[in-house]
Formats: structure tokens, sequence, C-alpha cells
């Protein structure tokens, strides 16, 4: 295989102080369902196929535990694991069958910023999906803080397959599949969470789960507005750990053929800041300073 490529963002697992307090948010307020339970970790599906998309691990951290990538079939996964493996990257054992909730077949691997990832295949899928009028139905990106964000870059697209969907002065934003981004590197002091956005079907469906967070105690933060690249809806908010995640909807869909690539330079004309209606007021600084890969609990006790 010449050109092996994963071709979808599957889960991010994080690193919760609180798992009993975490896991009451996820399914309760981000509007999540709780469906296994393995080795002391909770795993939470949306409303779509993907057999999970949130896994918690209790530990005396707080961030992110590992993101995973689907690739196509098991040939893909060997593929990938030879081409890391040539590279100097930190294996974590060969492919094999996954036995974590929903099977497959995977491995994982560390990036050079000290990142967990998985990449697997026939990872077993819910025939029950279906689109609910304000509850995610997807894991639609990851932001990954980094001070070698065009060396990320560079790594994704060589070795994963990824295309480089924009470029701006704060973020690279690349994709995997028709999804404008599954992830983003913001350029920051070193590696570390920023955020994680779930999508939702419309933007009605994000006003609906926004209004169900704040109606629980955890109001947006930042939002709603629509970002310039990937043209998405957007409403930021915290979770119980402090960590930032977003409802986003109507992510620009790329089509292969006549895509370009924007430039910094681009976007600062065609846009002015994050926020192309201007409606949203700029993020607080508790949030900036969460997004920075410092996450500070929300002082909110509502369960
Ligand atoms: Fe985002």
């Amino acid at each position: 295989m010449t050109d092996p490529q994963v071709t979808g963002l599957r889960s991010i697992e994080y690193d919760v102080l609180d798992l009993a307090k975490t896991s009451r948010f996820y399914e309760i307020c981000w509007g999540l369902e709780k469906i296994a339970e393995h080795e002391g970790s909770h795993y939470f599906r949306a409303t779509g196929s993907e057999h999970h998309i949130v896994v918690l691990h209790e530990s005396s951290n707080v961030g992110v535990n590992r993101i995973n990538f689907a690739a196509p079939d098991s040939d893909t996964v060997d593929a990938l694991h030879a081409k890391l493996s040539g590279l100097g990257i930190s294996m974590k054992g060969d492919p094999a069958d996954l036995n974590t909730p929903g099977g497959g077949y995977g491995f994982g691997f560390i990036d050079r910023d000290g990142i967990d990832y998985g990449i697997s295949s026939d990872v077993t899928a819910h025939s029950d999906a279906e689109m609910a009028t304000d509850r995610p139905f997807k894991l639609s990106h990851v932001v990954l803080n980094s001070d070698k964000v065009d060396d990320q870059t560079e790594f994704y697209r060589d070795v994963l397959g990824f295309r480089v969907s924009d470029r701006t002065e704060r973020m690279n934003f690349i994709r995997c599949s028709p999804d404008h981004h599954s992830i983003a590197f913001a350029h920051n002091q070193g590696p570390s969470l920023n955020h994680a956005a779930f999508e939702v079907p419309d933007f009605d469906a994000l006003m609906c789960g926004s209004g169900r967070m704040k109606q629980k105690g955890f109001p947006v933060q930042w939002g709603v507005g629509r970002h310039g690249p990937g043209n998405n809806v957007f409403g930021y908010f915290f979770e119980p750990n402090g960590m930032v995640v977003e409802y986003t909807a109507e992510v620009e869909q790329v089509d292969e053929a006549t895509y370009k690539t924007g430039t910094p330079e681009e976007w600062k004309q065609r846009v002015q800041g994050p926020d192309r209606w201007g409606f949203a007021d700029p993020p607080t600084d508790h949030l900036r300073r969460c997004m920075g890969g410092d996450p500070q609990p929300p002082e909110v006790d509502i369960f």
C-alpha cells in the first residue's frame, strides 16, 4: 500500500478528576449516552453510528488522554503502523484485535508532541444512528496547542495522509475527510488540549443544546458565532474539569477537486477576527487560560 491514510476522527479520551461527576455532565448536560464501562473507564456515544466518541478515565491529572482515528480497513492499519515504525515514533505495540468496547483492530503511538493516538478499523458501528434536535451526532474536531505547529502539520500530512485546509496566524486546520478540519494546531507554548468540538445537526440544534447547557448551569463562554475557516457555527463551554468543549454545526464540506488552501494573509483580508458575524464577545480570560492548556474548573456545582 503506497499511501495509507486515516479517514476520520473517532473519539477523544480524557483524564478527569471526578469520573462520576464528569459522567453526569456528559449525559445530563452535553447530551451523550453512556454505553459501557471498561476497566474503570466510562464510554459515551453520540446519536451517530460511531461506537463511542468520548472516554473518561479517572486520574489525578486533567487533559487529553488519547485521540482515536479511523482507518478504512485492517490493511491500512498495518500499512500506517509500518510507516510510523520507520520514523522513530514511540509505538505502543503491534496492530492487534482491540479488547476495548466496540472492539476492532488497531494500535497506538505517541507523536512528537507527546500526544497519545490510536488508529483502528473494524470497530462496531451502531445501526440506530439518527439526528436529534439538540444532541451531538459525532466528534467534529480536536484543536491541540503546540509550539511546533508547522512541524506537526507536515507530520500529519506526510505520514497520516491529512490535507491542509487553511492556515491562519493562530492555527493550521487539517482534514482527513470531507469535513474542513478534524484536527487543528494552535500556536501556543508546548503541547496541550485547546478544545474538542461536537457536531450537532444544524444551527437550531446548536441553540437548543446551548440552551440546555445554560439551564443546567453551564452558560456559553464564547459565542454563538460563525468561524472563518470551516465556516462552522460555534458555541464554547466549560466541562466540569475546566476543559473546553464546543457545539458546532454547518461545518464546511471540502471538494478535493476544487478546494484551495487559504493563507494567513488571505484570511486577514477575508474575516475580521474569529467570528464572521461580529456578534460574539471575545473569549473571557478564564476561557483563554483553559484553551491555553491550563484547565481551571468553573464555579458551578449542579450535581
Ligand atoms: Fe473548534
